[in-house]
């Protein structure tokens, strides 16, 4: 999928990886593997209510399984919501129970919805909350324990440049991004005495089914059936280097930087792979 040289960078480590049945999770489940790390790979694997867009299928979920394997590493695939403490936990624990480690872990479970601050409805807000917040920091503690008792790891927490700024529309979002922030900074840390690392990265626009889908484009566009070259016009102006968007494969490639031994000096930071979008 990404022609990168397999080179080691993760040899024989552990990761858990959230919202791997497609986008930025699945990307980066596959570069780890490349680089020698077994992967758990967690998702909810069918439609998020109150989303207006189609979720992933469980079946996607056993793709990137046996995508996995074929790069000669060893996957397990675990239906979780990372909204239910007790699914989090479960697929936690089968982790422990199978390879009896976690070395990284990456929060990439996410959702998306859309409309006025002041129009957003109770349950557009909570969803919001539930999956991209609070689901973040249940991955985060879950897998605490089992770092700071091998007194190392590293986490690794999918923000957005939302993390930094706002967007109209996305008040809900910006808030659970913002926050996304803060709790990558509590557990930095709190787990620096242990060697646990914690950083998060931060896109711009990537080319995942959570943004190119039918509803998302005619927001975007103001119309229906709004094209991809019109999507592509309005990013080139969103972004600053003249590349509309970011392949999923961008973000995992700075997910294995600071997952990996080279980033040992490094935690706390917040990584945009903006195309410059923040420039602005
Ligand atoms: N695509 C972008 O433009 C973009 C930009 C900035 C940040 N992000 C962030 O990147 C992360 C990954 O998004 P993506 O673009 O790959 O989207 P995606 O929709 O392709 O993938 C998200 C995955 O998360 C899973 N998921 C959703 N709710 C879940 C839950 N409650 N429990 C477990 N799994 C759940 C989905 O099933 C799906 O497989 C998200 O945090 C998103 O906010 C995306």
């Amino acid at each position: 999928m990404t022609g990168a040289q397999m080179t080691g960078r993760l040899s024989n480590k552990i990761a858990v990886i959230t919202g791997a049945a497609r986008g930025i999770g699945r990307a980066t489940a596959l570069r780890f593997a490349e680089e020698g790390a077994d992967v758990a790979l967690l998702d909810i694997g069918r439609d998020v209510p109150g989303i207006p867009y189609a979720g992933a299928k469980s079946s996607q979920l056993d793709e990137v399984k046996a995508e996995v394997e074929a790069l000669g590493r060893k996957a397990l695939a675990l239906t979780a919501d990372v909204t239910k403490t007790d699914q989090v936990n479960a697929a936690v624990a089968s982790v422990i129970a199978t390879w009896g480690r976690i070395d990284l872990m990456v929060a990439a479970a996410g959702i998306d919805s859309w409309a006025n601050a002041w129009e957003l409805t109770d349950e557009q807000w909570q969803t919001m909350m539930d999956v991209n917040l609070t689901g973040v920091w249940k991955i985060a503690r879950a897998v605490s324990p089992a770092m700071i008792e091998q007194k190392s790891g590293a986490m690794v927490f999918i923000g957005s440049v939302l993390s930094h700024r706002a967007n109209k529309q996305f008040a809900h979002y910006t808030a659970a991004k913002h926050g996304v922030l803060g709790v990558m900074r509590a557990f930095a840390l709190e787990l620096a005495p242990y060697g646990i690392r914690a950083n998060s990265v931060d896109p711009t626009v990537v080319k995942t089914d959570m943004v190119f889908n039918p509803q998302y484009l005619d927001r975007l566009g103001g119309h229906p059936g709004t094209t991809m070259d019109e999507a592509r016009a309005h990013y080139l102006k969103w972004n600053t280097l003249p590349i509309p968007w970011c392949e999923p494969v961008d973000i995992a490639n700075a997910v294995l930087f600071l997952a990996s031994d080279e980033a040992r000096a490094i935690t706390g930071i917040a990584l945009p792979v903006d195309l410059g979008a923040l420039l602005k």
